[in-house]
């Protein structure tokens, strides 16, 4: 199949790219390497994909280029690309989570529209969710953001599903809830804890560690994201949760890291951060029926495979270079 990954050299879309190209497919990459993180880990993403003749990597910008002649002959475009992270949201920086996560997903649409692209694949969030008001929670409860990012995710969802309503445009949104695991960003904070647990340094805690989350290791959210892709007969429109079976405290993955990495990790412990949902937690019984997927991987092998990632950049390269925040 001739396909389009949005954001492949971030974290997940570069696993997604990896998977693509392992089935053989001929897939292009489109990322314009924002200054969100480091240019040098995205590079480090891509690197085994570029090697591969079945790839293109396309650096361009999805808010000001002609997306048209990308688009044209492509069966799948997985839209991956965004602003994540909810703490640069408020004040200023909101502007960027606008244009990134709204307009640039709207031109998405559009181009897909008019290129006749066979399926659209968005990656949405669990921060739509806010503070649920119950758990876990369904599809179709009320979303109620909680924060400035949040709010952009939604809008660019409830653009998949006006594309689709209107235009029959073949979308399907996935709510990934907190995804981790190799190339996870380095603002995330398994990254960070992990980190702090190698070098022997102290952790910022915010809040008092009972936030409650779904985690989801990234190759399950690469399934889940290949199979709304790829299965067919899906409802324009659709919406789905993407939630790891097994949730956890952060101070259960505090305790976990600790005993894979073998030392406890030291804590800075700090007032909760506004936008922080204190629980997530995604009923998945929609996505098992439509595109029969659940999780597989326990928090505890997951992040397993994690700290192995991490160490080994570790001890190559030493201490990581201090937290975005
Ligand atoms: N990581 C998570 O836990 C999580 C949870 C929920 C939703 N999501 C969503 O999943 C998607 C991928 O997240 P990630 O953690 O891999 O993030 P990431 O920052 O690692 O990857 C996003 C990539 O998109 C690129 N990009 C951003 N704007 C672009 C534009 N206008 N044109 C071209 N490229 C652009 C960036 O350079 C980056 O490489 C995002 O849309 C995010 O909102 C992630």
């Amino acid at each position: 199949m001739n396909v389009v990954v949005t954001g492949a050299a971030g974290f997940i879309g570069s696993t997604l790219v990896d998977r693509l190209l392992s089935e053989g497919h001929t897939v292009v990459g489109i990322d314009c390497f924002t200054e969100y993180y480091d240019e040098a880990t995205k590079r480090a993403n891509i690197a085994g994909a570029l090697g591969n003749p079945n790839y293109t990597l396309a650096e361009i910008d999805l808010t000001t280029a002609d997306l048209g002649g990308v688009f044209a002959d492509v069966d799948v475009v997985w839209h991956l690309a965004g602003q994540p992270g909810v703490r640069l949201s408020w004040s200023a920086g909101f502007e960027r989570y606008n244009t990134l996560n709204i307009l640039a997903t709207q031109r998405v649409l559009e181009a897909a529209q008019q290129a006749g692209v066979g399926r659209v694949v968005y990656a949405s969030s669990s921060s739509i969710y806010g503070n649920a008001e119950r758990f876990p929670t369904e599809e179709t409860d009320l979303p109620q953001p909680f924060s400035p990012y949040g709010v952009t995710k939604l809008a660019a969802e409830h653009l998949c599903s006006l594309y689709a309503a209107n235009w029959g445009t073949p979308t399907v949104s996935l709510r990934y809830f907190t995804v981790y695991g190799p190339r996870q960003r380095p603002d995330m904070a398994f990254h960070r804890m992990i980190n702090a647990a190698l070098a022997g340094t102290k952790f910022p805690l915010f809040g008092d560690g009972q936030q409650r989350r779904s985690f989801t290791f990234v190759q399950d959210v690469v399934d889940a994201t290949h199979r709304g892709g790829m299965t067919p007969d899906v409802a324009p429109g659709s919406v789905f949760n993407v939630a790891g079976e097994q949730s956890a405290t952060v101070t259960e993955v505090i305790d976990m890291i600790g005993e894979i990495v073998g030392s406890p990790l030291q804590l800075d412990r700090q007032p909760a951060q506004a936008g922080d949902a204190l629980r997530t937690g995604g009923a998945t019984e929609r996505i098992a029926a439509a595109l029969g997927w659940t999780a597989t991987t326990s928090v505890y092998d997951g992040l397993t495979a994690q700290v192995a990632h991490l160490r080994t950049i570790f001890e190559r390269d030493g201490a990581a270079p201090p937290p975005v925040d």
